[in-house]
């Protein structure tokens, strides 16, 4: 017989025709007269449901084993669905043994789940998380095609610390001392924690660019937006000149129609649809733009208590930057003109203010606070040049002065983390979550 996937079962093509199915048991009835279960291949969240006599009732078959059935598909009486297998023969192909920490019926917790990294993909809650993630992937990759913006592939082994924060993974062979001189790139090298200046390379021949990849932080936070590993999108635009045009592309982006599609049938088994009404409704808006002075002021005249005070100059804790988000209407907010102080060397120099601030932008949404993070670059050599001079950066970044010498443009861009913004759109709480296998401080399983 056909060999059927189970999505396809539901096309009624093959209907009074002897097919077999290869998949899991989710759930399993013995009658005195039928043994009735529903076999799932993962070809989509359906079921098929599996009727046999009870005389085919075999010892190992249960929940969560892998089996094969082979019978006639038929139409079936009940409205609930609408075709259903008459098993000739069931086969199991892996019986499964009854520590299986996953019960029948029972919806449990992302908390719990959470537990077995390698078994929670069997759960509907965990498999729906991760169609929705693989679809979002997709959609993202079709939002700057679409667009006008060029696929560059960055590296993940790098000599550079764009954000300049030192929280990089350092990589050698093994048995290799890190000192420079043997080592195996001759220089130290890391694991990438942007794509930024890779993409500020090819922003010197393309309009637009992009790049979306893992990126990695030794940050020793045992946050709930936090991780060692994580995907980030990053846009560069050539012939961007004021924070205006920035947040223009940066809200398309975010807003694109990424997830709509895939939600009504995955998104039932995370939490109520009325979160996409709302999520809808919030994509809709416009965003406000606030400036960091603002923020500020708005931050001190509130009368919440918060673990962190704040002060111009200080940088945005998440507790302050959710504070924001709510005061602004519990929609995503952009926050500009941060003090020079607190950003990269790459940050452009707001020359004209009084107070001395760069042209650095955050986004931050409900659920999460900062989601994104970009800037206008300094494209004026000199600036650039002093700059990197104070932070004694001038030989390490040679090349990238030359950006500036031969046919410099201003240009901006923004890096968006693509776990956070899966957790701001499905309302999930915790980034390891969002993420096949999260990598954070002290755990590395799998
Ligand atoms: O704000 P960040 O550090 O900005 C940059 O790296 C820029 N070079 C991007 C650019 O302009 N091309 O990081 C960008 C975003 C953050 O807003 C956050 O969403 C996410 O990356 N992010 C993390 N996500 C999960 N775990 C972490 N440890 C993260 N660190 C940053
Ligand atoms: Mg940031």
């Amino acid at each position: 017989p056909t060999k059927l996937r189970v999505s396809e079962a539901f096309l009624d093509a093959q209907v009074g025709e002897k097919v077999r199915i290869q998949g899991w048991v989710r759930s399993f009835r013995p009658q005195k007269q039928n043994l009735f279960l529903h076999v799932n291949d993962g070809s989509s969240l359906k079921s098929l449901q599996v009727i046999a006599p009870a005389a085919m009732n075999d010892p190992l078959l249960g929940f969560g084993c892998a089996v094969e059935v082979r019978g006639i598909l038929k139409k079936s009486p009940h409205s609930k669905q609408p075709v259903e297998l008459e098993a000739e023969q069931i086969w199991v192909i892996g019986e499964c043994n009854p520590d299986f920490p996953f019960k029948i019926k029972e919806r449990h917790s992302l908390e719990y789940i959470r537990q077995f990294l390698h078994l929670r993909c069997r759960t509907n809650a965990f498999s729906s998380l991760l169609r929705i993630r693989s679809e979002a992937t997709a959609a993202v990759h079709s939002y700057f095609k679409n667009n006008g913006f060029l696929l560059v592939h960055t590296p993940t082994i790098t000599s550079n610390d764009c954000e300049g924060a030192g929280e990089l993974f350092q990589v050698e062979p093994p048995g290799t001392t890190f000192a420079n001189e043997g080592s195996f790139f001759s220089v130290p090298v890391y694991l990438t924690v942007s794509g930024q200046l890779h993409l500020e390379v090819m922003s010197g021949a393309f309009p637009r660019v992009y790049t979306f990849g893992p990126t990695f932080r030794a940050e020793n936070s045992q946050s709930r937006r936090h991780l060692a590993e994580f995907f980030m999108v990053e846009a560069e635009i050539s012939f961007t000149e004021s924070i205006e045009d920035l947040t223009k592309v940066w809200k398309s982006a975010f807003t694109a129609k990424i997830v709509i599609n895939c939600y009504p049938k995955s998104y039932i088994f995370l939490s109520p649809l009325h979160l996409k009404d709302t999520l809808d409704d919030m994509l809709r808006k416009s965003f406000p733009v606030i400036t960091y002075t603002e923020a500020i002021d708005i931050l001190k005249r509130s009368s919440e208590t918060f673990t962190f005070p704040t002060d111009w100059g200080c940088d945005l804790m998440t507790e302050h930057e959710k504070f924001l988000v709510k005061h602004c209407g519990n929609i995503p907010v952009f926050v500009t003109d941060y003090p020079h102080d607190l950003k990269p060397f790459y940050a452009r120099d707001n020359q004209d203010h009084p107070k001395h601030t760069a042209a650095a932008v955050d986004l931050l949404v409900p659920g999460v606070g900062e989601l994104s993070g970009g800037s206008l670059r300094e494209e004026r050599l000199d600036l650039l040049r002093s700059r990197l001079g104070e932070c004694g950066l001038e030989d390490t970044y040679s090349w990238y002065l030359d950006l500036r010498r031969f046919g410099s443009v201003p240009h901006g861009g923004f890096g968006l983390g693509f776990e956070r913004y899966l957790q701001c759109i499905l309302g999930v709480d915790n980034i390891k979550d969002v993420i096949p296998f999260p990598r954070f401080s002290h755990s590395c399983l799998l």
